[in-house]
């Protein structure tokens, strides 16, 4: 019986979910992406070399396997062609094997002007976007006036959608943001030549998932960024614009949620956070430092400094009590190696409450102060360990700990970002 398993990071993003997906998609006939776009940065290690992708999901190094971009995708067509060029340079053959959703909105480049001017204007308080336009992309999908990857195929319905989008967004950027405006006519000229490559790519991505069920092969749906990032349930005002929990990924691909058998939540040992906003577990110097500089905690789209900080099951909750998370794959766990003591936060404390989900603004869990329990730390390496038997007891024991804070089974554990490292405690596609 073929089974459709859900990975979603269930923290602030970069939770090494690119590694988890690659590891599994031998098991699976097509991964999918169902939100977000080029905002996302996966990266896999195979053998040393290293791959980050971006648009493409995180099947693609493995032959056979489909990759698909759901409706709920936004798509750059220069970013996804860059992409897909720098991985056939490398030898990747993507013949018939990329499917883009006639449904996904295109990411032009007066939406990373808008991008750009927003995080400008906002000061003190920018959101820290990728600027990568991804925000005002999805702002016009839900205002009907989005260009999508179907108009492609219609060349004199493409020219006017993009004349009316560029109008508007040429008043905002110069009426409001007093910026310079993005030319209309170069935009449509550079839509039409992406069509010639883009339109063959199109296809129904819901059709596609319908055969692969039929014909019992397994599909994983690859989430983007991280639960907390959510449009409705995360940090609000500081997030993504994509809905990120697991229900997205019904939506974002044309599939129904009884399509869904698992969900995997894929979290680090530890917490990081790109970008502003609240984010009660942070660690300044020098224990902060030491998170960043271990795992090497740089943004694998944007090269900025994570913020790092302690495990907060606080955090964790919240992604699995929204995304139904049923089991855990826990990252970067050789990050934590040589530490003496390992702090969690299993709840907060917030105006004399004791809370154990995070509260519904920003403004409130910013003021929420984490109460902590220590653990011991490990003096020893768990860098490349496969087998739960081969981690040092004060390791178990730490997973152990997040099992029972949370009541959900930690079915992976991955030891270094390299594709083989990583403890297989319960196959997802079982
Ligand atoms: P946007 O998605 O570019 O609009 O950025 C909104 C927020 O989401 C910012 O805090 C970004 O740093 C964060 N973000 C977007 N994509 C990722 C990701 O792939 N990993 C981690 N943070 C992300």
């Amino acid at each position: 019986m073929a089974r459709n398993v859900v990975v979603i990071g269930a923290q602030w993003g970069d939770e090494g979910k690119g590694k988890v997906v690659d590891l599994l998609t031998d098991r699976v006939g097509a991964v999918v992406r169902f939100q977000g776009g080029h905002n996302a940065g996966h990266t896999l290690v195979i053998n040393g070399a290293k791959t980050v992708l971006h648009l493409v999901p995180s099947g693609i190094l493995r032959t056979g396997v489909d990759c698909l971009l759901g409706n709920g995708v936004v798509v750059s067509p220069s970013a996804l062609f860059t992409e897909i060029d720098r991985l056939t340079a490398n030898g990747i053959d993507f013949a018939g094997r990329l499917v883009v959703s006639p449904g996904c909105p295109l990411v032009l480049s007066s939406h990373v002007a808008l991008d750009r001017a927003r995080e400008a204007r906002r000061g003190d308080g920018a959101i820290g976007t990728t600027c990568r336009g991804i925000g005002p992309a999805y702002e016009d999908k839900v205002g009907r006036r989005a260009v999508r990857a179907a108009d492609l195929m219609d060349d004199g319905a493409l020219a006017e959608r993009v004349r009316e989008l560029l109008d508007f967004h040429n008043f905002m950027l110069e009426r409001y943001y007093g910026q310079e405006p993005v030319d209309a006519a170069r935009t449509l000229d550079e839509l039409r030549a992406a069509a010639t490559r883009l339109v063959p790519m199109l296809g129904d991505v819901a059709e596609r998932l319908r055969v692969a069920r039929a014909a019992g092969r397994n599909v994983l749906f690859e989430g983007a960024q991280g639960a907390l990032l959510d449009i409705d349930h995360g940090t609000y005002p500081f997030v993504t614009s994509s809905n990120t929990m697991a229900a997205a990924a019904a939506l974002g691909s044309g599939v129904g949620p009884a399509y869904i058998d698992t969900v995997l939540g894929v979290a680090k040992a530890y917490t990081t956070r790109v970008g502003g906003g609240p984010f009660p577990t942070e660690l300044g110097a020098p224990v902060g430092e030491q998170l960043r500089s271990a795992g090497n905690e740089y943004g694998a789209t944007t090269g900025r400094p994570r913020r790092c900080g302690w495990l907060d099951a606080v955090v964790l909750r919240r992604a699995l009590l929204a995304s139904s998370v049923d089991s855990l794959c826990v990252t970067k766990l050789d990050v934590l190696d040589g530490f003496e003591t390992l702090r969690v936060a299993v709840a907060y404390r917030w105006r004399g409450e004791r809370l154990e989900y995070p509260p519904a603004t920003a403004e409130a869990l910013a003021q929420c102060e984490p109460e902590y329990e220590d653990l011991p730390g490990w003096r020893s390496s768990t860098a490349g360990a496969t087998r739960l038997a081969d981690l040092p007891a004060a390791a178990r024991r730490y997973l152990e700990r997040i099992e029972a804070l949370l009541g959900v089974p930690i079915v992976m554990v991955s030891t270094s970002a390299e594709r083989g490292h990583t403890i297989m405690i319960r196959d997802p596609f079982a």
